[in-house]
């Protein structure tokens, strides 16, 4: 058996990956660490409670997470502050989990020597244009706008200076936005979703035309498995569908597909530093290790999402009243 500590597991990305582990890779006994912020939720992994290990903590806990790791072969490293908007008006719990948590995890497996995947985003590279062919590669430097994507390139660069300096055989990946099951209602798709389920109508920053690369979260956790087989220690792989969208275009193709009228969503002020456009350029990863997107197409893969936001209205109902309040803060 190999013995994986799985940190953000009870989030968005780190559950999805957590649950597909367990049904597809019997070789590996599952630890999870989550500190169970308004982000995580223990309900999202119900249906694995009995073949996990959960460790209600902190990555900032050095003795916590120097034990765990200890107790590991491999760590995946998912757990973070993850919403642009609440960084834009708290930076500091983006600084604490997001800088001083890596270095922390970093610590314990630089100490007992074991291997660790560092989960990432396309957001540490900036934006680019939006009407151009260009994308990110491995090679872009680093530019982050907000404080978010600030400390996520904090994170990155430890983990290769650890990588480089001390040897830690690590490897990261950048994704693309995700989309998927269980994602907080802060974030766009399933705030939209959630909207039109109460009877509410999207909201869309500015005019709608900044783009977003969306990527299906079960197509985002094959290619971290890859990684975490094949990849080469010490190396980045940047990870997208391919598909870029305007906000505009997302939630045209929402509301149609929820029976509503195309144009039955508001415009609200814009986000400070909005980021125009993200697009990767992901050949290395399916070159090199070979992986493909299941759902290449947004419209593959939403409707099945819609389905699960429509039939796990438990899951988002109360979560959603705590997001909309922090958004009218926000006037957004
Ligand atoms: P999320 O906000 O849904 O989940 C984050 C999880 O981390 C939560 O369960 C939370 O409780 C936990 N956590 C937060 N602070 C912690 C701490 N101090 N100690 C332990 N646990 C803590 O986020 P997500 O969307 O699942 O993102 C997971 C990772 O993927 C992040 O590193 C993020 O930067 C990265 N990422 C996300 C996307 C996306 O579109 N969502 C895209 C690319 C990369
Ligand atoms: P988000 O899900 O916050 O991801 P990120 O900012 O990390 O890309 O937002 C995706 C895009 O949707 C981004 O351009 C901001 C925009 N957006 C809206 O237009 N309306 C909304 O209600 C939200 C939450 C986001």
């Amino acid at each position: 058996m190999t013995r994986m500590l799985v940190t953000g597991g009870a989030g968005f990305i780190g559950a999805n990956f957590v649950r597909s582990t367990l049904a597809s890779r019997p070789e590996y006994e599952v630890t999870v660490l989550d500190a169970l912020t308004y982000a995580g939720d223990r309900r999202s992994l119900d249906s694995v409670r009995d073949d996990i290990r959960f460790v209600h903590g902190d990555v900032c806990d050095e003795e916590l997470v120097d034990r765990l790791v200890r107790e590991s072969d491999v760590v995946v490293h998912f757990a973070a502050e993850s919403h642009v908007d609440n960084s834009l008006h708290h930076a500091d719990p983006f600084i604490r989990t997001n800088i001083l948590g890596t270095h922390s995890i970093l610590k314990a497996v630089r100490r007992h020597e074991r291997r660790l995947h560092h989960i990432s985003t396309d957001e540490v590279y900036g934006d680019l244009p939006l009407d151009s062919p260009e994308r990110f590669t491995e090679e872009t430097p680093y530019r982050p706008s907000s404080p978010y994507a600030a400390s996520k390139a904090s994170s990155d660069l430890l983990v290769r200076a650890w990588a480089r300096s001390y040897g830690v055989a690590a490897t990261l990946s950048n994704c693309a936005n995700n989309y998927g099951p269980y994602q907080h209602v802060e974030k766009f798709i399933p705030r939209q979703i959630a909207a039109v389920l109460s009877d509410e109508r999207p909201k869309l920053y500015g005019a709608g035309l900044n783009v977003r690369e969306w990527t299906h979260v079960d197509d985002h956790n094959t290619a971290v498995h890859l990684i975490v087989d094949r990849g080469r220690l010490g190396e980045t792989y940047l990870i997208g569908s391919g598909d870029e969208r305007s906000n505009r275009e997302v939630v045209e193709l929402l509301l149609r597909s929820m029976g509503l009228p195309a144009d039955a969503y508001d415009l609200v002020p814009d986000r400070p530093g909005h980021d125009l456009r993200y697009a990767c350029d992901s050949t290395r990863i399916r070159q090199e290790l070979g992986w493909r997107p299941v759902f290449p197409d947004l419209t593959a893969g939403l409707p099945a999402v819609v389905d699960w936001y429509r039939d796990n209205q438990w899951w988002w109902d109360e979560r959603r009243q705590q997001s909309e309040a922090r958004y009218r803060l926000l006037g957004r």
